[in-house]
């Protein structure tokens, strides 16, 4: 039978509560998921008390706080602090989005903080991304052209070419898209999800590379591509504002012309 809840030992447990420090003016609850792989506990959700008015306005602003003055245990991912790396991803108010661009003023009520959903966790808010890296380059994601440009210097495209590329370059692989999809969660072993089908399509759609025919091979059986069922998940929580359901329908189009040749 197919088993929808979690097992005893994943569910989480009240954890540790740390109370707002003394005089804070304007606090604010910030409930986050740990667990540690070494610990052999269940995971647990700390409570954190933050006074806004003594942190900065973003989500990830309140948990650098929270690690560098509170608990130097709480693990996660960051980088740029501007949304362009795509490592802080996680689940916030039951939404994946960036930590560093989510303004905690847009929460009501406790701020919840998770991992990236039905991945493994590696530890507390960092999910393990080898598949979707193994994934990502399984479509070998650069530009396949054997030929020489034809002036020797550079290969060129027209502005309306190049334009083919917009809402496709600007993806950052964060992954909130493919942790969000269904068919994801369900067959992530053999459907390759949203983000690496949008950038699978983002070398489909350049005029530059001259690799289609084996690119859409590899979409061929009944899992890599089709699993999609335009649920539509992944267009609604990129927080780059990208539509992968669309590059994927695209590439649908582009197979059913491949087979009509
Ligand atoms: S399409 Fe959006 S949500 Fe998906 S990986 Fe790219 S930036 Fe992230
Ligand atoms: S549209 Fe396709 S890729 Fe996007 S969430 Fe739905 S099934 Fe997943
Ligand atoms: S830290 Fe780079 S996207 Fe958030």
């Amino acid at each position: 039978m197919l088993q929808l809840r979690l097992s005893k030992e994943a569910r989480p447990l009240k954890g540790e509560h740390f109370p707002a420090p003394e005089g804070a003016t304007r606090v604010r609850k910030f409930n986050v998921y740990r667990w540690d792989p070494d610990g052999g506990s269940n995971p647990r959700i700390d409570t954190y008390e933050l006074d806004l008015d003594d942190c900065g306005p973003m989500v990830l602003d309140a948990i650098i706080k929270i690690k560098n003055e509170v608990d130097a245990t709480l693990t996660f991912r960051r980088s740029c602090r501007e949304g362009i790396c795509g490592s802080c991803a996680m689940n916030i108010d039951g939404t994946n989005t960036l930590a560093c661009t989510k303004p905690i003023e847009d929460i009501s009520g406790d701020v919840v903080i998770n991992p990236l959903p039905h991945m493994p966790v590696v530890k507390d808010l960092v999910p393990d991304l080898n598949q979707f890296y193994r994934q990502y380059a399984s479509i070998k994601p650069w530009l396949r052209n054997d030929d020489e440009p034809s002036d020797g210097r550079e290969r060129r495209q027209s502005p309306a070419e190049r334009e083919q590329l917009d809402g496709l370059y600007e993806c950052i692989l964060c992954a909130c898209c493919s942790t969000a999809c269904p068919s994801y969660w369900w067959n992530g072993d053999k459907y390759l999800g949203p983000a690496i089908l949008l950038q699978s399509y983002r070398w489909l759609a350049d005029s530059r590379d001259a690799d289609a025919e084996d690119r859409l091979s590899q979409f061929e059986d009944a899992y890599s591509l089709y699993r999609c069922h335009t649920i539509l998940n992944c267009t609604a929580t990129c927080p780059k504002g990208l539509n992968p359901a669309k590059a994927i329908a695209e590439t649908k189009k582009m197979m059913l012309a491949r087979k009509g040749r």
